[in-house]
């Protein structure tokens, strides 16, 4: 069934646990995604940033994407999920990933997604709070959940902690969550987005607990998530530069850290790099143990992407010349079909 964020959260604060949240890049992701989390009778969130929105609209060059592309991304992707997962034993939540501003949000919702982020982390804090109240008013009226943002994701660079006044202050969050009503919050505290996250990155757990606390004391119930959390597997790296790619310096955050995260009143981990690392190797193996693929009418352009973009990992970097299937999910010939299980 279709649910919002919510109801998968809420489950996350009475058993301690934390959800999985991942994200997708193309429509066709939609089933097996679904389908792994039901093997695992496990709830799924999956969710689509705001530019997969446009790219999954049909905008190859998505850095671009108007809010155009956005609604007509978000209503293929919607359907996707409404169709494996509305009879899904298990609980099922579409959710927008780092929207950017009101429109994003009102395009997603149109679309079917139970849930959005707003992300107004880089505005001064009262406008964040202002922006972020007037999404929750809209998109709870509405039945769906928001997801907030607060402080910039601090990055670890050559084994050091960038400055530390980008982490979350814990009592502005919990003033935040006071005032917006935010069913849920990304926290900054030492995680960041992409495969270079620096070796033996630290989180600094503290700030989840502070904050978790006293949220507890007060009786406010919200979601603490933790973004940039992929751990970069090294034998995926190591796959991908032996089949001819070039990803250098790329590191993740430990899976011991972030079961411990769980521990500390984290609720939502979200892994897109990873995923991208893994669709990115399956292609290239594709291609390595099927050679006669190379040269294939409709994929072969996808090959010959793969040779030349070595530093890319980027999924969106390969798929344009098969973008009905991504944005449709029409599987028109084999050799497509071999594409998808790939993705
Ligand atoms: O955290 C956000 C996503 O990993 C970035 O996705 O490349 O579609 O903006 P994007
Ligand atoms: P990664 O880049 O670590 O996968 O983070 C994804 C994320 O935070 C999506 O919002
Ligand atoms: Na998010
Ligand atoms: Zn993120």
């Amino acid at each position: 069934m279709l649910v919002p964020l919510r109801a998968i959260l809420e489950a996350t604060e009475k058993e301690h646990y934390a959800q999985g949240a991942f994200n997708v890049n193309a429509v066709a992701q939609a089933k097996a995604a679904i389908q792994v989390h039901e093997m695992f009778r496990s709830p799924a969130i999956l969710q689509g940033a705001d530019l997969a929105n446009g790219f999954m609209g049909g905008r190859t060059d998505f850095m671009n994407a108007t809010l155009e592309d956005k609604k007509v991304g978000a209503q293929n992707i919607g359907n996707a999920v409404k169709k494996y997962g509305e009879d899904s034993p298990i609980p099922v939540a579409l959710h927008l990933d780092h929207g950017r501003d009101f429109d994003s949000c009102k395009a997603a919702i149109a679309g079917g997604y139970t849930s959005v982020m707003i992300d107004g982390s880089s505005l001064p804090f009262e406008e964040n709070i202002e922006l972020t109240r007037e999404v929750v008013k809209y998109a709870h009226e509405r039945g769906v959940s928001v997801e907030a943002e607060l402080g910039v994701l601090a990055g670890v660079e050559d084994h050091v902690f960038s400055a530390g006044s980008t982490y979350t202050n814990p009592l502005d969050a919990v003033e935040f969550i006071k005032k917006t009503k935010v069913d849920a919050l990304a926290i900054s505290y030492g995680t960041m987005h992409g495969a270079n996250k620096g070796k033996g990155a630290k989180l600094r757990k503290e700030i989840a607990i502070a904050t978790k606390e006293c949220l507890l004391h007060e009786g406010i119930f919200c979601a603490l998530v933790s973004h940039g959390s992929s751990t970069v597997p090294q034998y995926i790296v190591k796959e991908i530069n032996e089949l001819g790619g070039d990803i250098q310096n790329a590191y993740g955050i430990e899976l011991a850290q972030l079961k411990e995260a769980a521990r500390c009143g984290i609720a939502k981990i979200n892994v897109d790099t990873d995923i991208r690392l893994a669709v990115t190797r399956n292609m290239k193996e594709l291609f390595h143990y099927r050679p006669e693929l190379q040269n294939s009418a409709s994929i072969g352009q996808i090959y010959r992407l793969l040779e030349e973009k070595k530093t890319a990992f980027d999924p969106r970097a390969f798929l344009p010349p098969i973008m009905n299937t991504v944005m449709y999910g029409d599987v028109p010939d084999e050799d497509v079909a071999a594409i998808v299980d790939c993705i």
